[in-house]
């Protein structure tokens, strides 16, 4: 069955939409990453790489954990994949075997329960709440039992926004060791935050650092969603699991590409550029919340990723639909983050990953002062 992403990306561009569904940057990735890339492919890196990946990438990676949050792993404890999709994919087919249980937080990305399934466990959810989808910490040990091997986080989250303070990570590192479970932290975000001093990683947690696998990549990072470089960092006996199922998968992430990567990421790590993004993710936020105001909606801003909710009267998927054909902006009904969907939650996501004159544009649109009209 087509996603409900790809189904509202395809009506989207039918009726020729703003597509705020779909989390893709409508820029480019910064001139740095793209002149690296040239050097790369002029360079001799074209023939299979490691299967764990090149060892300038691996050691950017690490050096990335220890400058920017202080947590030291060894170059071997990094594999570089295609993106974090493969990461997550090769980590959950590395860690749990059928008639396994594993514990997923909704609303939640849909590649958690589909990449589970397909390894013949079953999955537990545990689900948090708008405005604040503050998690229930008794609620994720209720989940937990005898058959749990994982607990999947995801900090900042998609799409709530939520992100994880050191007190819960804390509480989920002794839920996990008394379970005998690995945590997957997807922190594909980690750079995307808003008021407040950084992001947590998962890893941060001392008891965390020994039963977690991060995963992260570039895609929202360097606004490079297509390039399909990410990573997974891990203590080496799950490293040396994931790297198992990796080589059968893709075998490899793009050799010139994670040159390119492995550059970028020590020029940002010297430099100001993660400060950048944040920075240009505060003036896209300030400018959905307007546009969406505009339209009469209450924007829920997000502490964190490139997601802003609005509560809608009625059906959010029939809103979504009417919204395109109406207005001709696309966006996505929350309901679909939920195991059991309930479009009567009336909650509706809009990517802000967008130039400040698309989200204008929307806006104009959302308010009827350009063709459409927000549905009522
Ligand atoms: C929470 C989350 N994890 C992972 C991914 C996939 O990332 P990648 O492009 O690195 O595969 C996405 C993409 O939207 C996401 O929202």
């Amino acid at each position: 069955v087509p996603s409900i992403f790809t189904r509202m990306t395809d009506l989207a561009r039918r009726c020729d939409a703003i597509n705020l569904a779909q989390g893709v940057p409508d820029f480019g990735p910064p001139p740095e990453l793209i002149d690296a890339a040239r050097r790369a492919v002029d360079g001799e890196a074209h023939q299979y790489p490691p299967s764990a990946g090149s060892s300038a990438l691996r050691e950017a990676v690490a050096c990335h954990a220890r400058e920017v949050y202080g947590i030291e792993y060894d170059p071997d404890e990094v594999t570089i994949t295609a993106g974090a999709t493969e990461g997550l994919w090769s980590s959950v087919f590395a860690l749990v075997e059928p008639g396994d249980e594993a514990v997923v937080i909704e609303p939640a990305y849909e590649l958690y329960p589909a990449c589970i399934a397909a390894a013949g466990a079953t999955v537990k959810y545990v689900t948090t709440e708008p405005p604040e989808f503050r998690l229930d910490l008794q609620a994720v040990r209720e989940a937990v039992g005898p058959k749990t091997r994982l607990l999947i986080v995801n900090t900042p989250a998609n799409p709530s926004g939520a992100c994880l303070g050191r007190s819960d990570i804390k509480a989920i590192g002794e839920i996990a060791e008394a379970a005998g479970a690995v945590v997957i932290s997807d922190e594909t975000y980690e750079h995307i935050y808003f008021d407040r001093a950084s992001h947590v990683p998962v890893a941060a947690d001392d008891l965390c650092r020994t039963r977690t696998v991060t995963v992260s990549s570039i895609s929202k990072t360097f606004s490079a969603t297509g390039w399909r470089i990410g990573w997974t960092l891990a203590p080496r006996a799950l490293t040396e699991r994931i790297r198992n199922v990796h080589q059968f998968v893709v075998f490899s992430a793009t050799a010139p590409l994670q040159e390119a990567v492995a550059e970028m990421l020590q020029v940002s790590i010297a430099g100001d550029y993660f400060d950048r993004l944040r920075r240009d993710y505060e003036a896209r936020r300030g400018a959905i919340k307007r546009a969406l105001e505009r339209a009469g909606l209450d924007p829920l801003l997000p502490d964190g990723a490139y997601f802003a909710l609005a509560q809608v009267a009625g059906d959010d998927v029939d809103y979504c639909y009417r919204l395109i054909e109406e207005s001709r902006v696309a966006a996505l009904p929350v309901s679909s983050f939920f195991h059991r969907p309930t479009p009567e939650r009336g909650l509706v996501r809009f990517a802000f990953c967008k130039r400040l004159e698309t989200l204008e544009e929307a806006g104009d649109r959302l308010s009827g002062e350009s063709a459409g009209r927000i549905p009522k």
